[in-house]
């Protein structure tokens, strides 16, 4: 349901433009199972080529269970070509938002009082560690089958992400909380020392580390407690998939992929996506929830154009459409009004409309 949810998000994009006087120009690129099945290539060059001389990528998830079959000798690449989209566009910085609509409280699987309030970011490296480190390998050896995945970072990659940590968290509540497994993986003794080594640059910025084991655990107990993590991508990967149950749905989480530091005002290159799959399940029916979407929008509108009213407006018009009760199926609750993609996309836009 990546078309889907993406054209919702055009449209509302059409209504900000429309608002506050911006033209937004469009160019559509095809990448994910469907152009893997019609050409054999889940990333065409033409793809990049249209994300390097745009501004900012607004992405609909990718995948098929056509071709998840465990074995599969023949397929599109890993990822269907995004975690290569994300390298080659240098988008080392994966900006994960978790914010908790007090009107989402009465569907939430949690307890309300637990949960509201919640106001977390989470900061992922999305362009190193063991997604691509070399060997990756699967061999086959006379003593049987064996595979190899190899978790590397320099201290340069983990300099630049920890600092994207520490900017947001100075813009915010000035605590930083740093996700390892320290004594475990090397790749972790050198994050934390890096940490530690950058942390005397942010003098008001509090730092904490936590271990990834305990961090999962305390991120549902006590989700209050945490203004910005930063973590390796693997980390931030699963971590950020256990976040969205504090959010209520997969279907509410944004993201953002930079390509530089957020810093005050400057304009970066990015690529804006939910987390969610392309849950092919949904795909088609008109039922998939657009809002993570449309969050997406209004963190590119921020991010890489610098316009914060404009992406003030598309969080104000999500909250006040949650408000007024409508829902997708995902984050329905008692004496809602359900609604399905489309529509809520509609009401999105009209209330950016104003
Ligand atoms: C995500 C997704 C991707 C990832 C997949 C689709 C490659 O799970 O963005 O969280 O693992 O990075
Ligand atoms: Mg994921």
């Amino acid at each position: 349901m990546g078309p889907e949810v993406t054209a919702e998000g055009v449209k509302i994009l059409g209504a900000v433009g429309r608002r506050f006087h911006h033209a937004f120009t469009f160019r559509e690129g095809q990448i994910g199972a469907g152009v893997f099945e019609r050409t054999g290539k889940a990333l065409p060059e033409e793809t990049i080529e249209i994300c390097r001389l745009s501004d900012a990528v607004l992405l609909g998830a990718v995948g098929s269970p056509r071709w998840e079959k465990p074995g599969l000798g023949v397929g599109p690449e890993r990822g269907y070509g995004l975690i290569r989209l994300r390298k080659e566009l240098g988008l080392f910085a994966n900006v994960r938002p978790v914010r908790v609509f007090s009107s989402l409280l009465d569907s939430t699987n949690l307890k309300p009082d637990m949960v509201e309030g919640v106001d977390l970011v989470i900061v992922r490296e999305l362009t190193g560690g063991i997604y691509f480190g070399q060997p990756k390998q699967l061999l086959r050896t006379p003593w049987g089958r064996r595979a190899i995945d190899t978790m590397a970072y320099s201290e340069e990659e983990i300099r630049r992400i920890v600092r994207v940590g520490f900017e947001l968290a100075r813009g915010r509540r000035k605590r930083l909380t740093s996700v390892d497994k320290f004594q475990i993986l090397r790749t972790s003794d050198l994050w934390r020392e890096i940490a530690v080594e950058v942390s005397s640059e942010y003098p008001d910025v509090e730092l904490e580390h936590s271990l990834a084991d305990s961090f999962a655990m305390r991120l549902i107990l006590s989700p209050k407690e945490f203004d910005v993590v930063v973590t390796e991508s693997l980390f931030g990967d699963i971590l950020s998939d256990e976040a969205s149950v504090l959010a209520g749905s997969l279907g509410m989480m944004p993201s953002a992929s930079l390509a530089g530091i957020p810093g005050s005002g400057n304009k970066l290159f990015g690529l804006y996506e939910p987390i969610h799959g392309s849950a092919p399940g949904l795909a088609g029916l008109n039922i998939a929830n657009p809002i993570a979407t449309a969050l997406s929008t209004a963190m590119m509108l921020r991010y890489s154009f610098a316009l914060t009213d404009e992406a003030t407006s598309i969080e104000d018009g999500v909250d006040l459409v949650l408000r007024e009760g409508y829902r997708t199926g995902d984050i329905m609750g008692g004496g809602n009004k359900r609604v399905g993609t489309a529509e809520m996309g509609s009401l999105i836009a009209a209330r950016v409309a104003g």
